[in-house]
């Protein structure tokens, strides 16, 4: 049976230790945790725990992570929104296979959508890999996750994702709150089993050799139960302070639209990619998966005893409740959200080289479907765009559904949607953007840190197993 909403206390995820300065070790295995109270989960997580560990590091900090892969199938390891050198950035070929296990891809695999099948894009590590993030980048929430060819939804679902917090002197500069008042949330839902387990449509639950989901779930796999944390509709006990939270949705396809009940403000600091130029306010708040938003709630704005619930306007019944939080006492407030929070670089229309299209759309809908990016569904090694290091670029998103479009490497500010302005909630520096049905995004993306090949694809994960990838290389 699943819990009551607000009876289950929020968790936050432990912080990775290095195992000498700048390096680090986290194992990929299977574990049994109590999500579900009374009973237990297998899940695939970093160390054993969904989410995994939380990575807390300093901007410039050149950090080693080696990962080990002790579950039962390959696995790749993605940073998202980290500019990151190609050969650390989790590309959805370059897998560590378990140890022992024979090299290649899955036998069955790939003949569903018939990508992928060029071998020489594949190259595998038995057992174990280094990644490296030099981290040379602002202050932002970034995420890191598995990026398996055509199973990171079903490995993703299982846990295998958790956040990366980058700091700098900047940030650190700034009044905001801090310690235990500066909070990631990691927002994902899920479905049970009787017995407690995880349920997904997989084609192939062993994960080994047929890629897929149930014709049903061809649009993207929703569960009914919200987790923040790992934990269904928990709830914290706050003072009547201010508090910093960092929003993620983790889903695999679900959009929330936040707000507070009975009623409140979010101050915006943070997108995908840090701090805003100054703080923006929303009453609700659309994230699809893989954006963040860092956001700044003032609990003094409640009597103390009062319950403040986090709600999801886009769910109905269970969906429509994320988490509560109770506001138990009164305490001294030192932080601020100043006016500034950093130094305006605005998007520049008139400095990029270039526009390009992106076309997101399902060649057909229902069984059999396949999802694309200019009519092409994935092909490693054969990127669609060569940008140039240093320069700036339009990218074009058009759309056919909700597709939230991610670019590995490289931020990006929205210009325009439909040829407007964009929303109050585009502000920033992205690296995630939710392009709505039959919508024209416009972006402008700047090509800096390393060159080689990325990749910019759907970040809803049915549609990214269902080949809406295409790689881009910077040259
Ligand atoms: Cu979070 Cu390529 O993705
Ligand atoms: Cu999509």
């Amino acid at each position: 049976p699943l819990p009551r909403p607000f009876t289950v206390p929020l968790p936050v995820p432990a912080l990775a230790r290095p195992t000498r300065p700048g390096h680090y070790e986290v194992v990929q295995r299977a574990a049994r945790m109590e999500i579900i109270p009374g009973t237990t989960t297998e899940v695939w997580g970093f160390d054993g725990t969904f989410p995994g560990p939380t990575f807390d590091l300093r901007r410039g900090g050149r950090t080693t992570v080696r990962v080990r892969n002790e579950l039962p199938v390959p696995t790749s390891t993605h940073l998202h929104g980290g500019v990151t050198p190609p050969d650390s950035d989790g590309y959805p070929t370059d897998l560590v296979v378990p140890a022992g296990q024979g090299f290649g891809p899955p036998p069955g695999g790939h003949t569903r959508h018939g990508t992928g099948a060029d071998l020489s894009s594949w190259t595998f590590h038995s057992g174990a890999r280094d990644y490296l993030y030099p981290l040379d980048q602002r202050a932002a929430t970034l995420w890191y996750h598995d990026h398996r060819m055509d199973f990171t939804a079903p490995q993703v679902w299982r846990g295998l994702a958790g956040f990366l917090i980058v700091r700098d002197d900047e940030d650190d500069a700034l009044p905001l709150p801090k310690g235990e008042r500066d909070i990631p949330l990691m927002i994902c839902d899920r479905s049970f089993e009787e017995d407690g387990s995880f349920r997904y449509p997989s084609l192939d639950p062993s994960l080994r050799v047929t890629p897929g989901v149930e014709d049903a779930y061809m649009e993207g796999v929703e569960g009914d139960v919200i987790l923040v944390n790992g934990a269904p509709w928990p709830f914290l006990e706050v003072s009547a302070t201010r508090h910093r939270l960092r929003l993620l949705n983790a889903s695999n396809a679900r959009r929330y639209r936040l707000e507070l009940s009975p009623g409140g403000r979010f101050t915006q600091v943070g997108s995908d990619a840090g701090l805003l130029t100054a703080p923006v306010t929303h009453s609700a708040v659309v994230i699809a998966p893989a954006e963040r938003f860092d956001l700044v709630v003032d609990f003094s704005d409640y009597p103390v005893g009062s319950e403040v619930t986090l709600l999801n306007t886009l769910g109905s019944g269970p969906t429509r409740n994320v988490m509560r939080f109770l506001v138990t006492r009164r305490a001294v407030d030192g932080s601020a959200i100043p006016k500034r929070l950093s130094r305006p670089e605005p998007a520049d229309r008139s400095s990029a080289v270039t526009t390009r299209t992106f076309d997101f759309r399902a060649t057909r809908r229902g069984p059999g479907a396949l999802w694309t990016i200019n009519g092409q569904p994935f092909r490693p090694g054969r990127p669609l765009a060569r940008p140039r290091l240093g320069t700036a670029e339009i990218w074009r998103f058009t759309s056919d559904f909700h597709h939230p479009v991610h670019v590995h490497l490289a931020h990006f500010q929205v210009l325009s949607r439909n040829g407007r302005p964009p929303a109050a909630t585009d502000a920033g520096w992205k690296d995630t953007v939710d392009v709505r049905p039959y919508e024209v995004v416009e972006v402008l993306v700047r090509f800096e840190g390393h060159r080689g090949r990325y990749m910019t694809h759907c970040h809803n994960l049915e549609h990214e197993d269902m080949a809406m990838m295409a790689d881009f290389e910077v040259v």
